[in-house]
């Protein structure tokens, strides 16, 4: 399918992309997550009405809204990517752990950051709800308010981390800035092999399409890596999911570059972000499969439809199904079915990626 030329339009990939492969991440992950306390894989739902709707075979929900006991699956790469972070020190004193958010990623080092007996220092941009941060405030951290876009946070807290005795742990990369963010993306792991064990437990080998909320693309990255480093079974086809107000990696996928985008405001805070992370965008580019924008109504109803389901998503979580509705509903379905090589028998799995207590902005 050829390339849309609109950015409202859907991405789609040309179907060798599949064949694409990559080094998968470290063993070694699963086990450090599996040794934390308070560690538990997270339900992998089956949602039978969901499949009816879309016209596949089976549709899971992966709930993140309890993860390590935060609402939010951002602490399985802020506890991996801290815990590298550490272990490379060569001095032992305290340190603080810098860090730009929306709100989940930030919660998640600031938790991290007090659990270890360090400091956190949190800068926040303009539009995350007041009580998302408080509730950075609240694990500890120092925060500052930002009065600008997402991208100027991670400007100023790259800034910041140049202070004595601070790190950066940011969950998005540039240039000559890439290590950190690659233990975050190898700390997301986990997600996917939980996913792999609890469908391998239903007698699936595997799914035939996973749907990823994207801000920055680490946890996208971090999806296509476990997909594409599999040598066996059937490569799924892989979706990202913006919002319209923040659709930068669309808008980098429909130009075949990397782009930074103007961000607006959008009640999905975590996925408001205007540039792919650097590290992201080979793996975006080359093992997504297709990438939709939606509007924060479209997640709001899918919210309410997958809680009246019994599945708790806050926004960015429901973004997942909202994106899956609007390629696979209306006049193009079939035609993006078969782009996606979806039929009656395939397997979904939508990642939801908080609960509505991580984002303020679910409640009415
Ligand atoms: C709830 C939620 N879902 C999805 C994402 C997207 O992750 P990424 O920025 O790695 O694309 C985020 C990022 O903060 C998030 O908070």
């Amino acid at each position: 399918m050829p390339q849309n030329a609109s950015l409202r339009s859907p991405w789609f990939a040309p179907p060798a992309a599949r064949a694409w492969r990559c080094a998968p991440a470290p063993a070694e992950v699963r086990r450090f997550h599996a040794s934390l306390p308070g560690y538990a894989p997270t339900p992998l739902t089956e949602l039978p009405p969901l499949a009816a709707e879309l016209g596949i075979g089976r549709v899971f929900v992966k709930d993140e809204s309890r993860r390590l006991g935060l609402p939010a699956f951002k602490a399985l790469g802020a506890s991996w990517a801290v815990h590298r972070v550490l272990a490379e020190r060569d001095d032992d004193g305290p340190v603080t752990l810098v860090t730009a958010t929306d709100g989940n990623h930030g919660r998640a080092v600031a938790r991290t950051a007090r659990l270890l007996g360090q400091r956190a220092r949190v800068l926040v941009p303009r539009g995350v709800h007041p009580r998302a941060v408080a509730a950075v405030a609240a694990e500890g951290a120092e925060v500052t308010e930002v009065p600008g876009s997402y991208d100027e946070a991670v400007r100023r807290a790259a800034e910041a981390a140049s202070a004595p005795a601070a790190v950066l742990v940011q969950d998005t990369a540039w240039p000559g800035y890439e290590r950190v963010p690659g233990w975050i993306v190898e700390g997301y792991s986990t997600l996917s092999a939980e996913i792999d064990e609890q469908l391998a437990a239903a007698g699936i080998d595997g799914p035939d399409l996973v749907s990823v909320p994207v801000g920055v693309g680490s946890l996208a990255q971090s999806v296509v890596t476990h997909h594409r480093s599999r040598r066996s079974g059937n490569p799924p086809a892989l979706v990202a999911v913006e919002p319209e107000a923040a659709a930068c990696v669309l808008a980098s996928l429909t130009r075949g570059a990397p782009v930074s985008v103007a961000t607006g405001e959008t009640t999905m805070a975590g996925l408001n972000c205007g540039t792919p992370s650097s590290i992201a965008w080979p793996f975006l580019r080359d093992g997504l499969d297709a990438a939709v924008a939606v509007r924060d109504a479209d997640s709001a109803r899918a919210a309410a439809d997958l809680a009246a389901l019994g599945v708790r998503s806050g926004p960015c979580g429901a973004a997942a199904l909202a994106g899956l509705r609007a390629l696979l509903g209306g006049e193009d379905g079939a035609g993006h079915r078969a782009a996606l090589g979806l039929g009656p028998a395939s397997v979904a799995v939508l990642l939801s990626t908080e609960g509505p207590d991580a984002n303020p902005y679910a409640e009415p």
